[in-house]
């Protein structure tokens, strides 16, 4: 499916009900009654204002099989966390593998979820002929395209939205001097969205980012970047602001108001990656402040006509990328270890809820 909202699971259910009353005492009844039942999820919430809500997954943990259910059941979309990157998708050069790819994408279809790409260019996850390489520019241009070309091919009418590039800009508002910079100069960017425009005509083209929530330099690139390409007319849909948050930096200057700044461009805006992790361990008073984060967080979004969906990076402590890579932090997410909720989870819905009030009055 393509374009979130997903179709909605009321005829779905509907379908399930007129079964159940055929089935009435068979094994398994109970179950699917409870979950017909069961209490309104996030993404029944955003999509009464029009949004989504979606968690990435990674494929490991489809076999863990309470965590993929609970995805299949209260989200809209998901993005996968690593299987569309490049090092995964074109792991020896030409040759391309969408076995990873092609799980959660099947996964996301069975349980009626759209699905984000993530991602077709990034200095990171890189397959090691690409690095270890000397490309001359005309070289790594044809070797971009190409991957490019193929990848969205592959992912036509499958995903709704592809983030083109990935993290291309220092805190500073320069470019990242990536193999890419390096070598083909800032127009890769212009190219790189032509290029997977001209491989799926509808899918939704993001750049995409970490830092870029609050005002400042950072953001301040990306939005005159943006603005040039737009004028210049080179295929761009949406931002995305990553928003991988930390209680000790506090809650991001200015964000529904830098998220209304591009949406002004006439962009859509989706919170992709969002968790808002902590120093370990946690604490009550932690846990109440990050659920007052994540609540002014999707407020934030919530407050933006184009701001069109929030995505969690993973949806519970369970499985996270944080504290690997974050030593000494964690807890980032809106679920515990145990697929509980934690405080965070009831704020994000209330401030879903009253945005679908608002939306309904
Ligand atoms: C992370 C994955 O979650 C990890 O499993 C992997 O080891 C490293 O990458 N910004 C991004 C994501 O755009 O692709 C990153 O995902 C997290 C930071």
């Amino acid at each position: 499916m393509r374009t979130p909202p997903r179709r909605t699971r009321a005829g779905a259910y509907a379908l399930a009900a007129t079964l159940l009353l055929g089935l009435a005492g068979a094994p398994g009844a109970d179950a699917a009654t409870d979950r017909r039942h069961r209490a309104t999820t996030l993404d029944d919430l955003a999509q009464k204002s029009g949004r989504y809500f979606g968690s990435a997954v990674d494929n490991p943990e489809l076999a863990d099989t309470p965590y993929a259910d609970l995805l299949g059941t209260e989200f809209g979309s998901t993005t996968p966390g690593n299987t569309m990157k490049w090092e995964a998708t074109e792991p020896q050069r030409g040759v391309f593998n969408y076995a990873g790819g092609d799980e959660i994408v099947n996964y996301a279809q069975s349980k009626g979820l759209s699905v984000r790409g993530h991602t077709l260019l990034w200095h990171n996850q890189l397959p090691g002929w690409l690095t270890s390489g000397t490309w001359t520019a005309d070289e790594l241009r044809s070797i971009l395209k190409n991957h490019i070309t193929n990848v969205v091919t592959h992912y036509k009418g499958k995903v709704f939205a592809w983030d083109v590039a990935n993290e291309i800009m220092n805190e500073d508002g320069t470019y990242r001097d990536s193999i890419f910079y390096k070598t083909l100069g800032p127009g890769y960017v212009a190219d790189a969205l032509r290029w997977a425009r001209a491989a799926d005509p509808k899918v939704k083209l993001y750049l995409n980012d970490y830092n870029v929530e609050a005002t400042g330099a950072k953001s301040d690139a990306y939005y005159t970047l943006i603005k040039r390409l737009k004028a210049d007319g080179v295929p761009i849909d949406g931002f995305g602001m990553q928003a991988h948050l930390a209680l000790q930096y506090g809650f991001p200057n200015q964000m529904q108001q830098n998220i209304q700044r591009f949406a002004d461009l006439g962009l859509d805006v989706a919170l992709t990656e969002l968790d808002i992790r902590m120093i370990l361990p946690t604490d009550p008073a932690k846990l109440a402040q990050q659920a007052d984060m994540y609540g002014r967080v999707t407020d934030a979004c919530l407050a933006v006509r184009r701001c069109v969906g929030i995505t969690v990076w993973g949806y519970s402590d369970r499985h996270s990328w944080i504290p690997p890579v974050f030593p000494g932090e964690g807890a980032a997410l809106p679920w515990d270890e145990n697929l509980q909720h934690k405080p965070a989870y009831d704020t994000i819905a209330a401030s879903l809820a009253a945005a679908a009030r608002k939306k309904k009055g």
